[in-house]
C-alpha cells in the first residue's frame, strides 16, 4: 500500500493523498493584484493533474507587501470575488484550494523574472517604497525600505488575519503564512536581517514574535476548522544564520499558537548563502523539525520521483510532499504516480479514454 496516496487530515479538512502544489509567484496579476485567467487555468490544471493541496502562489495581504506589481493579492472585497472561480472549480475536481498569503517586506517592489533589468522597481513604472525590520535594503539594487514602527507591525498582524478572513470567504479550506525565503516574516526571524533593539529583535523570542502574533491572528480568524501551516526557511545556509535548532523551537511554538503544519524550505534571507543544492536537499530539514518539535511537516525541493516522495511519507520524515518545478513541467504527475505505486489513479472522467 501506498503512503504517499494515504489520506491526510487536518483539523476539518482531508486531503485525499499527500501530494501538493508547491506555492509558485506566476507574475500574471491582473492590475491591482486580482488574479486572472492564467491562475484559473494553471491552479485547475494541477488539481485536474491529482494534487491533494493547490496552493496558490504567495498573495499580499497588503498591496506593498507584492513582491513585483504583478502579484496577487487579497486586501480587499475585489479580490474575495476574483478568487472564487479558481477555489470553486479547484473544489469541483477534487482538490483542496489553498492560499499562501504573503508580505514581501524589503524585497517587495522588484522586477518579474523575466524582466530584463533586476532590482528595485521605481514609482514611475508602478513600484512603491517597501517596509522591513530596518532601513538596510536586501541588495543595493533594491529600494531603501521604510523600518516598520510598532503601529505598523500590528498593522502587518492585522492584515494577515483580515486576509485570512477573506481567504475562507473566498472558498480557500487552508491557509499557508508564508515565513521563509527572506521576506518579512523571515526577514524578523533571521538574526542576518533583523537588528532591531525593541521588543521585535534581539534574542530568538523577540525575533519570532511576529511570525506567532501573525500565526495566533490567523487561528483566531479562521476559526477552529481551516488548517493553517507555514512555510519557513528552516535554516539560512550561514554561519550566525537562522539554524534548525531555531526551526525546532518555532515550530513547537508555531503549533501552540493552532499551526497543523510546518512547511520546510530554507534560504533567501542572504544572497551568499551557501545552499547544498540537490535531490531532497531539504527533505532532512523537514524530518529533523518533525521528530524534535513533533510538528507535522512538509518537505519540498527538488522532489521528481514518484518513489522518492513515497519513501518520505513512508519513512516518516514528513507527512505531506510539496512539489514546486515538476509540476510545472508535468501537470499530471500525481496519476502517473499513484500507477507507478500501484495505488487509484483517478483520472477525471474526461480523460479515461487516454489512459
Ligand atoms: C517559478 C517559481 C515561483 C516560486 N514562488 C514561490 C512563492 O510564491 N512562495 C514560496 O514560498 N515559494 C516559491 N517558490 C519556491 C517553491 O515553492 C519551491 O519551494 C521550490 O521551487 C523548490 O521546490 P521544487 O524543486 O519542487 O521546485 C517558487 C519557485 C518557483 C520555481
Amino acid at each position: 500500500m501506498s503512503s504517499l496516496f494515504t489520506p491526510l487530515t487536518l483539523r476539518a479538512v482531508t486531503l485525499p493523498n499527500r501530494i501538493a502544489l508547491a506555492p509558485m509567484c506566476q507574475y500574471s496579476a491582473g492590475p491591482d493584484g486580482l488574479p486572472t485567467d492564467w491562475h484559473l487555468v494553471h491552479l485547475g490544471a494541477r488539481a485536474v493533474g491529482g494534487a491533494a493541496l493547490v496552493m496558490t502562489e504567495a498573495t499580499a495581504v497588503v498591496p506593498e507587501g507584492r513582491i513585483s506589481p504583478q502579484d496577487t493579492g487579497l486586501w480587499s472585497g475585489r479580490h474575495v470575488d476574483a478568487w472564487r472561480p479558481v477555489t470553486s472549480f479547484l473544489t469541483a475536481h477534487g482538490a483542496v484550494p489553498a492560499v499562501q498569503l504573503a508580505h514581501a517586506g524589503f524585497k517587495a517592489s522588484t522586477y518579474r523574472p523575466w524582466e530584463p533589468r533586476r532590482g528595485g522597481v521605481p514609482d514611475v513604472e508602478g513600484g512603491w517604497t517597501p517596509v522591513g525590520p530596518t532601513t538596510e535594503p536586501f541588495l543595493p539594487d533594491y529600494r531603501v525600505p521604510t523600518a516598520l514602527d510598532p503601529a505598523g507591525i500590528s498593522g502587518v498582524v492585522e492584515a494577515f488575519a483580515t486576509a485570512a478572513g477573506r481567504a475562507v470567504d473566498a472558498g480557500f479550506a487552508a491557509v499557508e503564512i508564508h515565513a521563509a525565503h527572506g521576506y518579512l516574516l523571515h526577514e524578523f526571524l533571521s538574526p542576518l536581517t533583523n537588528q532591531r533593539t525593541d521588543g521585535w529583535g534581539g534574542d530568538r523570542a523577540g525575533r519570532m514574535r511576529l511570525t506567532l502574533e501573525v500565526a495566533r491572528a490567523v487561528r483566531a480568524t479562521v476559526g477552529e476548522d481551516v488548517p493553517v501551516l507555514t512555510r519557513i526557511s528552516a535554516t539560512d545556509w550561514v554561519e550566525g544564520g537562522w539554524t534548525v535548532a531555531d526551526s525546532v523551537a518555532l515550530a513547537a511554538e508555531l503549533a501552540a499558537a493552532g499551526v497543523d503544519l510546518v512547511d520546510c524550505s530554507s534560504g533567501g534571507a542572504s544572497p551568499t548563502a551557501a545552499i547544498p543544492l540537490g535531490r531532497g536537499y531539504q527533505v532532512p530539514l523537514a524530518a529533523q523539525v518533525r521528530r524534535e518539535a513533533q510538528v507535522p511537516t512538509g518537505a519540498v525541493g527538488l522532489i521528481v520521483e514518484p518513489e522518492q516522495a513515497e519513501a518520505i511519507v513512508a519513512d516518516g520524515e514528513a507527512d505531506l510532499v510539496l512539489l514546486g518545478r515538476e509540476l510545472l513541467r508535468n501537470p499530471y504527475w500525481p496519476h502517473q504516480a499513484a500507477a507507478k505505486l500501484g495505488a487509484d489513479a483517478n483520472w477525471p472522467n474526461q480523460y479515461l479514454r487516454a489512459v
